[in-house]
């Protein structure tokens, strides 16, 4: 085959890496070679993301640039991951797309591309809504700075039943299924034997992984395995590997769970547990199925089960029908938790979502902004606060490769996922360091080694 090289471009959340990573490996198991830069391929993959209006913009906007290459090469461009129907038949329209490949199709993803070479169009008629990719191994790709890679993302689980009206995921990933047990140990085993030291267990709610096998029919015996096994079993047997996991859905998180992270040294103690408003009318309104009160009480619990552990979330302003009152909630809740970080958003209608057909997208644009934008000054304010308390304190931290900002310092992260840089001396990438903190910005830790 002539045109095999390809080249793939994210747009999204971890989870798009991580999905990155399986049609990687699935297109090098057919002969496809992967292309570090764009100029060398001629299958260029946009892995999308339709979680909000902006990813879409951006990839609207890069399709634009990409035009232009069309012009002058032969290159087949294919959206693959989590778009919705709405920017399909958009980018159909413009005939800029040659194939669109749905989060359930990546095995027939050289079908796709095959097809669209002939000029044809490949339709699959498989629905895998069962579809985990258990089995698909990644393949050791090097990162941009050709370092090495020693993180690594696998997803656990895959969509996501919980229907939050805000959001297009449910539609875009299906209904919420886990990978079976065996293939998560083994495939965590496999990346700590291929060097890397790191590992996070993906989903849209990691919490309410669950595999039931029948053990034995006869005697009506079950093997059941939740996420707290999981965690535990994970644990366990790669006990010289990291484990992280994200995303928590406060509504599924249980003791159990908290109860194997403090067990176990090497499961990080940082929580991403989004909150998205501190109003219960508004957590109503999103069919969040918890309460601030409910919230702030399983926060306590983190905190008296795991001291340690940071907490970060995931905030939108701006929903239909906040008021004032609404907005000054999620301040008192955030300055009564005082997250070590998060991830802020203004609320963008998604067409298919429950808010988008029922209810009123009728908070203004400048007051979405004027409140998103007190939203993160505080989230600043508590991010330094936070920082200020590890002044002085020894860190373990996993090396992760040069810092951006000087290629003097080594870049690597704590426990609670906190960054930290320091002095490039004697060690490497993948190695272990103690570094004593003696300065930080809100988002960094600075430090020196510890000898
Ligand atoms: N508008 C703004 N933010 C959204 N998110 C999901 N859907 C929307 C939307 N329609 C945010 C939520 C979620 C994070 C991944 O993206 O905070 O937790
Ligand atoms: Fe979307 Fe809610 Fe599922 Fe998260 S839990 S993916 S916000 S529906």
């Amino acid at each position: 085959m002539k045109y095999k090289n390809f080249y793939i471009e994210n747009y999204g959340c971890q989870m798009n890496i991580s999905d990155s990573d399986i049609i990687t490996s699935i297109l090098l198991n057919h002969g496809f070679i992967l292309s570090e830069n764009l100029d060398k391929a001629n299958i260029i993959l946009l892995n999308a993301c339709s979680i909000r209006e902006k990813a879409e913009l951006t990839l609207k906007k890069r399709l634009e640039q990409l035009k232009f290459c069309k012009k002058n090469k032969k290159i087949w461009i294919g959206i693959i991951g989590c778009f919705s129907k709405e920017i399909k038949n958009f980018f159909c329209k413009k005939k800029m797309v040659d194939f669109f490949v749905p989060p359930d199709s990546y095995r027939e993803i050289p079908n796709f591309i095959y097809y669209s070479i002939m000029g044809m169009q490949y339709l699959s008629y498989i629905k895998k809504r069962n579809e985990t990719y258990a089995d698909i191994s990644f393949v050791n790709v090097k990162t941009k700075q050709n370092n090495k890679k020693i993180t690594s993302f696998l997803s656990i689980t895959r969509g996501c039943n919980n229907m939050c009206t805000f959001c297009i995921v449910p539609f875009t990933r299906g209904r919420e299924r886990s990978s079976d047990p065996d293939s998560i140990i083994k495939e965590c085993k496999r990346l700590y034997k291929n060097g890397y030291k790191e590992v996070t267990l993906l989903g849209q709610n990691v919490d309410s992984y669950l595999w039931i096998e029948e053990k034995n029919m006869n005697q009506n015996q079950k093997n059941v395995v939740d996420f707290s096994k999981l965690l535990d079993l994970l644990a366990k047997e790669i006990p010289m590997m990291r484990i992280r996991f994200s995303t928590s859905n406060p509504h599924d998180m249980s003791n159990k769970v908290l109860e194997v992270i403090s067990k176990h040294k090497n499961i990080c103690k940082h929580i991403h547990l989004p909150v998205q408003s501190g109003s219960n009318k508004i957590l109503k309104l999103m069919n969040r199925k918890y309460t601030r009160e409910e919230y702030l009480f399983l926060v306590q619990q983190i905190k008296n089960i795991i001291p340690e552990c940071s907490i970060s979330h995931d905030i939108i302003s701006g929903f239909c029908n906040e008021n004032e009152q609404d907005h000054q909630d999620t301040i008192n809740l955030m300055n009564e938790i005082k997250y070590n970080y998060g991830y802020m958003f203004s609320y963008s209608p998604r067409p298919g979502t429950y808010a988008y057909r029922k209810l009123k997208d009728n908070v203004p644009q400048h007051i979405k902004k004027k409140r998103l934008q007190e939203i993160i000054d505080l989230q600043r304010k508590h991010s330094f606060y936070r920082m200020q308390e590890y002044l002085g304190r020894v860190e373990e931290v996993l090396i992760e490769g040069e810092s951006k900002k000087n290629n003097q310092y080594w870049y690597g992260r704590n426990t609670q996922n906190l960054i930290v840089v320091f002095p490039k001396k004697f060690f490497n990438i993948g190695d272990y360091a103690y570094v004593k903190i003696k300065n930080t910005t809100s988002a960094t830790l600075i430090g020196e080694l510890c000898i």
